[in-house]
Parts: C-alpha cells; sequence; structure tokens
C-alpha cells in the first residue's frame, strides 16, 4: 500500500463518479436557469468570522467542525462549511443590494470536520440557491418548487420525501425558547453532554437531538406551534398552500430544527431512507436577519443546498449516461500513425468525437476501437512507395472502402 493515502473523510472523484457529479450539476444548474437563477462563484475560504457570525458560535459546523487557521498574514481563516454564509458576506461586501431581489445558483467543495462514513465526507459538494430581499412567503414556494423539480428531473421523486417545519419569527421563538427551557430544565441531568450545553445556549436544537435518552424526553416537550404568532402562522400557512397548489407532497414535522442558527420561519429537508443516517439529501429555509447579522442592510432571505455525494450514491445508477460513439483512426505504420494524430486534430477542431490509438498491432487496436463503441473508423496504411492510404470502415456492417484524405475529413 503506497504511503500516501487521501486525507480521512476525502475522496477522489474518479471519472465515472465525477460524470455522475458534472451531470448533476447540468441538471441542477440547467432547471436553476428556467426558474430565473443565476450562478455565482464565492472563495472556498473567508475570514472565520463570516462563519462564525453566521451560523453561531454553538452551531456543530462552527464549534466542532470549522477547518481554521491562521494564515502568513496572521489573519484567521475558516474552509468554507456551507454556502449560505460566503454568499451574504459577498452580497453585502460587492454591495448587491441594490440589485433586489437576486436569485442566485453556486455548486462547489465544502468542508467540515466531521465524523466520516456513508454519505459523510470531510470535503463534500454542494449545489444551493438563495434568493436574496423578497419577504413573501411564495418565495419559499418558489424555493420548493425549484428543489422538487429538481428531485423529478434527478428521478428521484418516488424515493424522498420533504419534511417541512416553522421557526416562526424572533418574537414566537423567544415564547417558544423560554417554554421549552422550562420544559427541560427539571431533565437537566439527564440530557447528554451535547444537550445539556445547548439548553445554555441553543435550546431549539435539542429538539432534534439524535441520543436516544434525549428523544424520550424531547417526546412530550411543548410544539412550536403553540406558540406562532398571528403572522408566523400566516407565514407558514401560505407556504403550505403554496406547496399544495403546486402538488408537491410533504409532511410537517414539529422536532425540525436545522443545524445553523442564523433560519427563521420555513426550514425544510428533503430525505431519503435508502442512505441509512445520512438521509437528508437537500435541505434549508429562510434567513431573515443574516444579511443584517454580516453588516448589510436588513434583507429577507431564503435558499437551500443539496448534497452532491448523496445524490451521486442514490441515482448514478438511473442516471442516462450518454454513450457518444467515436471516430476512431487506425493506423498501420509509422507514418500513418504520426498522419492520425494529425488528422484526428483536424478533426476535432471540427467539433467530431476521435480517439487515436497509439499501442498496439492493427488487430488489437482494431478490437479496442470496438470496445469504445465505434461505429465508423478511418484506417490509415503506409504504402511501399511512401504514401498513405485511407479507408473508411463500418463497424456495424464490416464495410470497408478507400478513401481520399479529403472525404476522411468529410465524414
Ligand atoms: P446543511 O443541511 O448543513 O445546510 O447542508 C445541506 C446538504 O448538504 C445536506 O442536506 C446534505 O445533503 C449535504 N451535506 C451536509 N454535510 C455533509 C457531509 N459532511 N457530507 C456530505 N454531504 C453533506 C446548509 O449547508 C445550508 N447552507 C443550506 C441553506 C442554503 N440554507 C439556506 N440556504
Amino acid at each position: 500500500m503506497s504511503k500516501y493515502q487521501s486525507v480521512r473523510g476525502t475522496r477522489d472523484l474518479l471519472p465515472e463518479l465525477k460524470k455522475s457529479f458534472r451531470q448533476i450539476d447540468e441538471i441542477a444548474y440547467k432547471t436553476a436557469l428556467n426558474y430565473g437563477f443565476s450562478e455565482i462563484e464565492t472563495p472556498i475560504f473567508e475570514f472565520s468570522d463570516v462563519f462564525h457570525r453566521s451560523l453561531g458560535e454553538t452551531s456543530d459546523a462552527v464549534s466542532k467542525e470549522t477547518y481554521t487557521f491562521t494564515d502568513r498574514g496572521g489573519d484567521s481563516i475558516t474552509l468554507r462549511p456551507e454556502g449560505t454564509a460566503g454568499v451574504v458576506r459577498s452580497f453585502v461586501s460587492e454591495g448587491l443590494a441594490q440589485h433586489v431581489p437576486l436569485k442566485l445558483y453556486y455548486y462547489g467543495p465544502m468542508f467540515r470536520y466531521e465524523r466520516p462514513q456513508k454519505g459523510r465526507y470531510r470535503q463534500f459538494y454542494q449545489f444551493g440557491v438563495e434568493i436574496l430581499g423578497l419577504e413573501s412567503a411564495l418565495a419559499d414556494v418558489e424555493c420548493l418548487d425549484l428543489a422538487w423539480t429538481i428531485i423529478k428531473n434527478l428521478k428521484l421523486s418516488e424515493r424522498c420525501e420533504l419534511e417541512i417545519n416553522t421557526l416562526g419569527d424572533v418574537e414566537s421563538r423567544n415564547g417558544y425558547r423560554q417554554a421549552l427551557v422550562e420544559y427541560l430544565t427539571p431533565f437537566k441531568s439527564q440530557l447528554s453532554e451535547d444537550s445539556q450545553v445547548r439548553l445554555e445556549k441553543n435550546p431549539l436544537r435539542i429538539l432534534d437531538s439524535k441520543d436516544e435518552g434525549d428523544k424520550k424526553i424531547v417526546a412530550t416537550a411543548p410544539l412550536m406551534e403553540n406558540f406562532l404568532n398571528e403572522t408566523s402562522k400566516k407565514f407558514f400557512s401560505d407556504v403550505l398552500e403554496g406547496l399544495k397548489k403546486l402538488n408537491i407532497p410533504f409532511k410537517t414535522n414539529p422536532k425540525l430544527v436545522r443545524g445553523l442558527d442564523y433560519y427563521c420561519h420555513t426550514v425544510f429537508e428533503f430525505t431519503t431512507t435508502e442512505l441509512g443516517a445520512q438521509g437528508a439529501i437537500l435541505s434549508g429555509g429562510r434567513y431573515d436577519g443574516l444579511v443584517e447579522m454580516l453588516g448589510g442592510p436588513k434583507t429577507a432571505g431564503v435558499g437551500w443546498a443539496a448534497g452532491v455525494d448523496r445524490l451521486a450514491d442514490l441515482c448514478a445508477a438511473t442516471l442516462e449516461k450518454e454513450k457518444r460513439a467515436p471516430v476512431s483512426l487506425i493506423a498501420n505504420g509509422e507514418n500513418a500513425l504520426k498522419e492520425a494524430v494529425v488528422l484526428a486534430s483536424e478533426l476535432r477542431n471540427k467539433n467530431h468525437y476521435c480517439e487515436v490509438f497509439l499501442t498496439g498491432n492493427f488487430k488489437k487496436k482494431l478490437e479496442k476501437a470496438n470496445k469504445f463503441g465505434t461505429e465508423k473508423a478511418i484506417l490509415i496504411f503506409d504504402q511501399a512507395d511512401g504514401s498513405l492510404e485511407y479507408k473508411v470502415k463500418y463497424f456495424t456492417t464490416g464495410e470497408e472502402k478507400v478513401i481520399s484524405r479529403a472525404e476522411a475529413l468529410k465524414l
């Protein structure tokens, strides 16, 4: 075994897997274009504060999972654990507020120091969307509709489920938070270590704790829905009504709170039961306070991100892989081979997919061309007088005929 392995939690996207990633990104991107989104790319690292402020000190993503280092200039830098904070930082620092509403799409690697397992990596890929500057519940609906259309285009609609909840506005959430702390405090010593810390800092996160003991305590906790003020209730019912009108199936889950601190109102997750513990394939929600938190003007925001690694695991087998048949160039002789390279380049410049086989005898090259799914090959032969002979060979019928070089270029 080689001394050098890829770092734990990272992996090489070998050609077959990379092809699925690219296909997924293409399907998502093209669908997003139909919904009026345009693409943005922000750096994969930012000043650490960008993430600490936006995701919250108590979120796992910041407290335990960031790749943070001091660079040579003495600045604290963090590899992005997610895309929203960077997009919002860019919105603020590039002065994009004057262009709202903005609908942005992004794709790229994210980094979290999580415990690696199937479907969970330390470098993983997301595509995501953010809508900035729209307060209407219909923006949440449009966002979810786009997610659902992408899922349908990936042929995954039968294999996942949308769970949705509301965290209400600040007023509703504060009331609920207080009730939850009052309910949980008598159980404090029975809560898991993580949840004991969360009780002080972010009690809502205890609701989606994976700890079995916590789950029992939480089962009879007060529910958010009983603490929603009229504005929050109306907002959520508008979102659900929109989903119904669009025939997007969903299930409300009052325990869904999401791991990042910036959410308010709508939160959602598309989950599958086919990936074991890592069931979330696309998740997001509304984050109306985030732009202000990063120093920008009061701006509403809603969006989501999807895990491409997880999507690839789910749909690699069902994505239709386009198989292109090459024009194969098969040379017999030294000069013929040199000419094959030149002719291939000319054909490729005319936008043809060509394969040239540089090694092996004539028979081996024919066999290789066959393996590549060749339908048409150009055979080139050295002649005794130093000239070259060109033939076209049709693999389906086996027919061969002599052609000129000019004819070869027109095939
Ligand atoms: P998130 O739920 O942390 O949300 O991540 C979104 C998706 O990324 C998850 O549903 C999952 O599919 C994938 N994912 C997360 N962690 C890993 C991992 N370690 N390995 C593989 N896949 C992973 C966000 O990141 C928010 N920024 C979403 C958002 C956008 N909210 C509003 N706008």
